[in-house]
């Protein structure tokens, strides 16, 4: 049976305090409505319906990559309107399956889980017991089965004791969910269409509801303020840099660890604390990182090191490199096997060959540099002459001189040396020894300053 999502992200999300949409706020650096979608896609849906009633523009602008429809709840009449409002979007003869946009930690595993045990026609309910289940709607079981949902607001002593709640998600027959939909009454404590009497509904007219269960209630918590999206992320935190662990990488401390996009390692990776990840990274075997470094979208290759304080974005290092302390590393920079870049040495669009150094201060732009070349201290790639980028070339074996500057374009040839302090603007041959730089002056016996 093919499958229509429905994610409800309608409420306003006062509590945020924010010009943000509430579902827009981020766990680990993407929507909190981004991460329920992709577990909705991963489960092969047909459609994705969102459920809206403020930020619209905005909303559609952040998850435009989606391909999702849109549905607007223009006032917030309970989730049972809410549903209603994605009606065109529920074929009849689909599962829909209804999930919350802001409980952003629910596992496409247990979505499966629920999918399973949904009957031919019926619902299948996402529940879990809680310790402390005040403020959800309780779980109504007469021997044994699902008869209803009873909200807090609606429920007497003796129900609200039960510790068994509704999570909200539930998988649905299209043709069932819009019939009943269309009984809601707003008859209740809180004036609302709940989507919660339809569990009642299917249970009167003998239509079978089972439940599933997450792995953990952390799962299906939602966020209302930035309190609780901070417990959320840390959560999130917590089940990534596990992965990790499990994949072969040490951490020193692993609440000092954040993913913020997808992360594969190798075999006996070590990563000290305070190192970030972002958006697509991927470690070699061996790779030890340092403390205090962010890598983003980056490919760093085996047995390499990345010590301390380094920024390395949209870049490839291949293996048995050393990076840092304090090297950036930006996009379009390749660092090659064995080549070395030191402390407080930039990068970008440049290529590093294999055993190539650059280990002190220095620019390398627009520039490619070949194998075993030396690059003293301080030496500058000059690159950009206020309009327009040049390229700079540094063949195989060559030596560029402390303090240079190499004003591109320009080529060093193979072999070619260049005296420390050069401000080179032309090509050097093969095997060249360039030298462009004032003549040093000797002058005997000169006065030095006096007060005046
Ligand atoms: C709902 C359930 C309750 C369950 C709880 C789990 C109902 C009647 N109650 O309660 O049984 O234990 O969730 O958290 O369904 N929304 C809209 N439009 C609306 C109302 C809500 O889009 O008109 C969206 C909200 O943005 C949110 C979700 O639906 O993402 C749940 O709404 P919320 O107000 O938190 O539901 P509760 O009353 O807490
Ligand atoms: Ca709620």
């Amino acid at each position: 049976m093919s499958l229509s999502v429905v994610v409800l992200a309608a409420g306003k999300g006062t509590r945020m305090r924010s010009s943000l949409p509430k579902v827009l706020h981020p766990v680990a650096h993407k929507p909190m409505v981004q991460h329920v979608i992709d577990a909705g896609t991963a489960l092969n849906a047909s459609g994705v319906t969102i459920v809206y009633g403020h930020g619209g523009d905005t909303l559609k602008q952040a998850l435009a990559e989606n391909n999702a429809n849109w549905a607007l709840q223009a006032e917030q009449l309970g989730t049972g309107h809410a549903v209603k409002v994605a009606e065109q979007f529920m074929p009849d003869n689909d599962t829909i399956l209804i999930l919350y946009g802001d409980v952003p930690l629910i596992q496409s595993a247990t979505l499966e889980r629920l999918l399973a045990v949904k009957p031919e026609k019926g619902i299948a309910l996402l529940t879990v017991k809680l310790d402390d289940p005040s403020g959800y709607g309780r779980i109504i079981r007469e021997n044994g089965s699902v008869v209803g949902i009873i909200e807090q607001k609606d429920a007497n002593p003796e129900q609200l004791s039960i510790n068994e709640v509704n999570t909200g998600i539930m998988a649905v027959n299209g043709d069932l969910l819009k019939s009943w939909l269309n009984n809601l009454s707003n008859d209740n404590a809180q004036g609302e269409y709940y989507l919660t009497d339809i569990i009642a509904m299917a249970n009167e007219q003998g239509y079978a509801v089972t439940t599933a269960h997450p792995d953990s209630a952390m799962e299906v918590e939602g966020a209302n303020n930035r309190v609780q999206l901070a417990a959320l992320e840390r959560e999130y935190q917590k089940r990534e840099t596990e992965k990790l662990m499990l994949a072969g990488a040490s951490m020193r401390d692993p609440s000092r660890v954040d993913v913020r996009g997808d992360v594969t390692v190798g075999q006996d990776v070590e990563l000290d604390i305070n190192v970030v990840f972002e958006g697509k990274v991927t470690l070699g075997n061996n790779v030890v990182i340092g403390p205090n470094c962010l890598l983003i979208d980056c490919v760093i290759g085996d047995n390499t090191v990345v010590h301390a304080n380094s920024i390395i974005e949209s870049a490839e290092v291949l293996t048995n490199a050393q990076i840092g302390p304090f090297a950036r590393l930006r996009p379009g920079a390749v660092v090659g096997n064995k080549a070395k870049v030191g402390n407080f040495v930039e990068m970008k669009k440049s290529t590093l060959g294999e055993g190539s150094k650059v280990n002190h201060f220095s620019y390398l732009g627009d520039t490619t540099v070949g194998q075993g070349v030396n690059i003293g201290a301080g030496v500058i790639t000059a690159n950009y002459d206020g309009v327009n980028k040049f390229k700079t070339t540094i063949e195989d074996n060559a030596f560029i001189g402390t303090n240079s500057t190499l004003v591109a374009p320009v080529t060093i040839s193979a072999n070619g040396f260049v005296a420390a302090g050069s401000t080179i603007t032309k090509d050097v041959e093969k095997n060249a020894l360039s030298i462009a730089r004032g003549k040093q002056r000797n002058i005997d016996n000169w006065p030095r300053p006096v007060k005046g």
